[in-house]
């Protein structure tokens, strides 16, 4: 392990520069515009997979954005760890909020990160996470250590549902046999309490819209005698969340899993800093479901959040109307035992039934996902814990994230295999928002840490 180890550090800042190279590349899965840049990504990421060691690299076609697979088969009485990332970004927007351009990599220090950060578009999300996986695969190759068979998954769609990778799953379950899946697409809680993220939650997606006139009216003509829809739809949202911060739409908390007192306790010894919390993001104070803290809000409780919502006149100046229609986006986070369809069920027939009668509501879902919780007595589990406890060499403890990625459910119901959660990033890394960075001694401790989870993984 030692020459392993002293490998990464020889070669660290090639490491990084190669990392760069990737983060140049826009391969935004949102916008159909940046298609090109997807299909160099996909290109760029078998390079580095082919150059690093591994053997039967492909770029897999899909109807959507290509799947970049490789594997290396060693012996088939060891262990197999499937690696999964995702190469897709994020639209940068909105752009006039980054102090530099988000494709142009560049290293700063900041507070959190005196040793420096990567700030570019995808530096924590995904890149500079499953790029670590590529340069502890080659520091195990060119050591003699890499101890099992692995197989490598980089997507381009998880940023918008991996719609292509659940058919690519479902028809290749003998390719992608396995017996853990290994992910670093999470934060940790923090530097000085490095975690294992042992929970994701689920995602619910809608679009909703009011209409009420047929056609946008003069305010003064019309005001006051008409429903206006972006008042009606406003009292609609506001109606979802009551005043103890719970969810009103009927029957939203019947699957919801409910966690023993005790599992509380245990979570909560991951110290819920709030003024910190509040102090990071610039915030007077805090508020969500009643009786619960901060960290259960965002872990093992079901949310609701409105992530947009437009219509009506908002461009320059004033212009006396009332428009036809509003809209808006709304997003619920699930936990065990919920369900995207169940919830899309439930909201739709709510948000009928909250209308007034003299408007017209439409409600589109989107993608949605389930959630996935990895038991902390599964050695998947217990080899992470110790890799990372050897590398950070501080105890690690278990923590349920709030955010989302909906191919663990199915990578465990198709390839019957667990995932393990092993990210490195932090909640300040501003993913999906300007300014997005990567701390490289979160970069590093990454790359240390990989090798360390194969050893304990092919020994168990
Ligand atoms: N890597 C994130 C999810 C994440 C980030 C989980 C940090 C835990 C900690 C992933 O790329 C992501 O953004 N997922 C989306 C869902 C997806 C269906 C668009 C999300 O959580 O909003
Ligand atoms: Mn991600
Ligand atoms: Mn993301």
């Amino acid at each position: 392990m030692q020459k392993t180890l002293d490998y990464i550090h020889q070669n660290k800042d090639r490491f990084v520069e190669e990392l760069f190279d990737l983060l140049r590349i826009a391969s935004i899965s949102a916008d159909p515009a940046y298609k090109n840049d997807v299909l160099k990504c996909a290109d760029k990421v078998a390079e580095y997979l082919q150059k690093a060691g591994v053997d039967n690299v492909e770029v897999c076609q899909t109807k959507g954005n290509p799947i970049v697979y490789g594997d290396k088969f060693i012996n088939p009485n060891l262990p197999t760890v499937l690696v999964y990332g995702h190469y897709d970004v994020q639209p940068p927007d909105p752009i006039e909020l980054w102090n530099k351009p988000p494709f142009e990599p560049y290293i700063e220090k900041t507070d959190i990160h005196p040793d420096g950060a990567i700030f570019a578009r995808g530096a924590a999300d995904d890149k500079g996470q499953f790029f670590m996986h590529l340069k502890a695969f080659e520091a195990m190759i060119n050591t003699d250590a890499l101890p099992c068979n692995v197989k490598f998954i980089i997507e381009g769609e998880e940023e918008v549902g991996s719609v292509s990778l659940s058919d690519f799953v479902n028809e290749n379950k003998e390719k992608l046999s396995c017996d853990c899946i290994l992910i670093s697409d999470t934060s940790l809680y923090s530097m000085e309490q490095p975690t294992v993220t042992t929970g994701l939650r689920g995602l619910s997606y809608v679009e909703v819209e009011v209409e009420g006139p047929n056609r946008d009216l003069h305010s003064g003509l019309y005001g006051g005698a008409v429903p206006n829809p972006i008042h009606t739809l406003s009292r609609m949202i506001a109606q979802l969340i009551d005043e103890n911060g719970h969810i009103t739409i009927d029957g939203f908390y019947d699957n919801v899993q409910v966690v023993s007192l005790e599992e509380r306790a245990e979570m909560n010894k991951l110290k819920d800093n709030v003024e910190e919390y509040k102090n990071a993001i610039g915030l007077r104070g805090v508020e969500g479901e009643k009786d619960y803290t901060t960290l259960e809000r965002t872990s093992i409780r079901p949310t609701l959040d409105c992530n947009g919502i437009w219509g009506g006149y908002t461009g320059e100046g004033a212009k006396t109307v009332i428009p036809s229609k509003a809209y808006a986006k709304i997003s619920m986070r699930l936990v065990p035992y919920q369900t995207p369809e169940e919830i899309i069920e439930k909201f739709t027939q709510y948000f009928h039934k909250i209308a007034p009668d003299n408007v017209k509501v439409t409600v589109n879902p989107h993608h949605g996902g389930l959630p996935y919780v990895l038991p902390i007595d599964t050695k998947e589990f217990q080899s992470a814990k110790k890799a990372m406890e050897t590398a950070f060499g501080r105890e690690v403890l278990p923590f349920r994230s709030g955010g989302s990625i909906p191919i663990t459910t199915m990578f465990e119901q198709v390839l019957g295999s667990k995932c393990v959660l092993m990210g490195f990033g932090l909640a300040s890394d501003a993913i999906h928002s300007p300014n997005e960075h990567y701390g490289l001694s979160n970069f590093f401790k990454g790359i240390e840490s990989i090798p360390l989870f194969f050893q304990n993984y092919a020994k168990q």
